[in-house]
């Protein structure tokens, strides 16, 4: 018999059992379930709608299910279709029909909306402690190798020298604004919807306020039919999600173009590769190409938790519970990247010599030699005309601009001196970017220091928040 059965005629067709289901993917949920249920009870009793005596022994029926869900001995049949309703089901079994109470004045719809905001809200945390952890390795990598200079590119043609730390800076930065996205969603997602009933409130004198201490939310949802039916907070999550993913691909390719044979700039730990069936030879960066691969799906899941949501009216439609496996397999998609990329980061060997090596090849310094005939007062617009000339003849003659000699330079513009070599030094060249937020040493290193700051005030973010 379902919890539901009462004006049915006729048992459920054994296919749309299976096919309504949600157990095989909601038991994720068991706990958030179990410990909404806790809060839901003691509120009841604390309002007197349910006896302190039922009130103790839900509460005790509840905490022997737990027990048994750690222990691995319960088994969620199909035919409850849902966490909510075996959780319910389990319960009644264990202590008779006074678990039927448990229920009172709640709706699926108000529940599994409560499940997912718990579960999330917890998820949420654990994605900026991942991120956080990501940003330390990429900043103390940085740190390490604070005079490792490569050439930074535009169109991936070789453009102008920079830190090699500016560049994992630049990441850094990226996962720092993901944070501040996480944390601002918190608060949407830390909002409680329980006692919207299945859409228009309850008749019972529940007390939304003491569910809502019970389980740490700052905040109710206003409208019951917006709680029951508000995924909002979910599509946020997706994006967010998305968007890491995307920092994460881009971050990957860049892993796996450094550690190729043509860059040559970084190696994979071994730890972290893998090896062919066939070539002997092959080391293959197998996880950033799978970081990379997997931002699809999460991409994908964003785009049709959206594409569900898009024509539904209010409020709960079961076209909603198309709204788990899409988190739940984002959850674990970016926490596995999250917790490889980050010790990848950390194990990866730099070859400095390299970088270096490329970075004094590709004219990289011939902005700095339009700069310098500025300074001896050239229109910029001449100077690089001049500069490009020069570039024509180095490229003619197989040579660098440092190379030339002096008389070389000269035939292109008079003005040009024998300060000139030192100025083209790469070094010099990426010391000289020292605007804000350029690359220079000076400018990095203070980048370094503001990181730290940073790390500091997502650390106090963690301390305030419940989940
Ligand atoms: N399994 C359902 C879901 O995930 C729970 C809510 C069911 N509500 C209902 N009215 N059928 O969405």
């Amino acid at each position: 018999m379902k919890l539901w059965g009462g004006r049915f005629t006729k048992p459920t067709n054994q296919l749309v059992e299976e096919y309504t289901a949600s157990i095989s993917f909601d038991h994720i949920l068991v706990e958030e379930d179990i410990r909404g249920s806790l809060a839901h009870v003691k509120m009841l009793g604390h309002c007197g709608v349910l006896k302190k005596e039922e009130t103790e022994q839900i509460v005790a029926g509840l905490k022997k299910i737990r027990e048994k869900v750690a222990l691995g001995k319960v088994d969620f049949s199909v035919a409850y279709e849902d966490i909510h309703m075996n959780i319910e089901k389990m319960l009644i079994d264990e202590i008779g029909p006074v678990g039927g109470k448990l229920h009172t004045g709640r709706s699926r719809n108000d529940q599994v909306a409560l499940d997912m905001h718990l579960y999330l809200r917890a998820r949420t945390v654990d994605m900026v402690q991942g991120l956080l952890a990501l940003r330390k390795a990429l900043t103390e990598k940085a740190e390490r190798y604070i005079d490792a200079i490569l050439p930074g590119y535009t169109h991936l043609q070789r453009a102008q020298p920079v830190r090699f730390a500016h560049h994992l800076l630049a990441y850094a930065d990226m996962f720092g604004r993901d944070t501040e996205r996480l944390m601002d969603s918190y608060k949407r997602v830390n909002t409680m919807p329980l006692g919207a009933g299945a859409i228009a409130g309850t008749t019972f004198p529940i007390d939304r306020d003491y569910v809502a201490r019970e389980l740490g939310f700052s905040r109710l949802y206003e409208n019951s039919m917006d709680a029951v039916s508000d995924r909002d907070y979910l599509v946020e999550f997706l994006h967010i999600a998305s968007l890491i993913m995307v920092h994460l691909s881009r971050l990957s390719e860049e892993l796996i173009l450094w550690s190729s044979e043509e860059f040559g700039y970084v190696e994979l730990d071994d730890a972290f590769c893998t090896g062919s069936s066939m070539m002997p030879q092959k080391k293959n960066p197998d996880v950033p190409e799978l970081i990379r691969g997997k931002t699809g799906r999460v991409l994908g899941h964003w785009v049709g938790l959206m594409t569900t949501l898009k024509a539904l009216p209010l409020t709960y439609n079961k076209d909603m519970q198309e709204d788990k496996e899409g988190i739940f397999d984002t959850v674990a998609t970016l926490s596995g990247a999250l917790s490889l990329m980050a010790p990848m980061i950390a194990g990866m060997t730099v070859k400095e010599k390299k970088m270096r090596q490329h970075a004094e090849q590709g004219f990289t310094n011939a902005t700095d030699l339009a700069d310098y005939l500025v300074t001896k007062g050239v229109p910029f617009r001449q100077a690089h005309e001049i500069v490009g000339k020069l570039v024509l003849h180095c490229i003619q003659q197989q040579k660098s601009l440092l190379e030339l000699d002096l008389k070389e330079f000269q035939n292109y513009h008079s003005s040009i001196e024998g300060d000139i070599y030192e100025k083209l030094q790469v070094e010099n060249v990426a010391d000289a970017r020292s605007s804000h937020a350029g690359t220079a040493k000076i400018r990095v290193m203070a980048s370094l220091e503001k990181k730290k700051e940073e790390f500091d005030e997502t650390l106090r973010w963690l301390e305030t928040v419940t989940y």
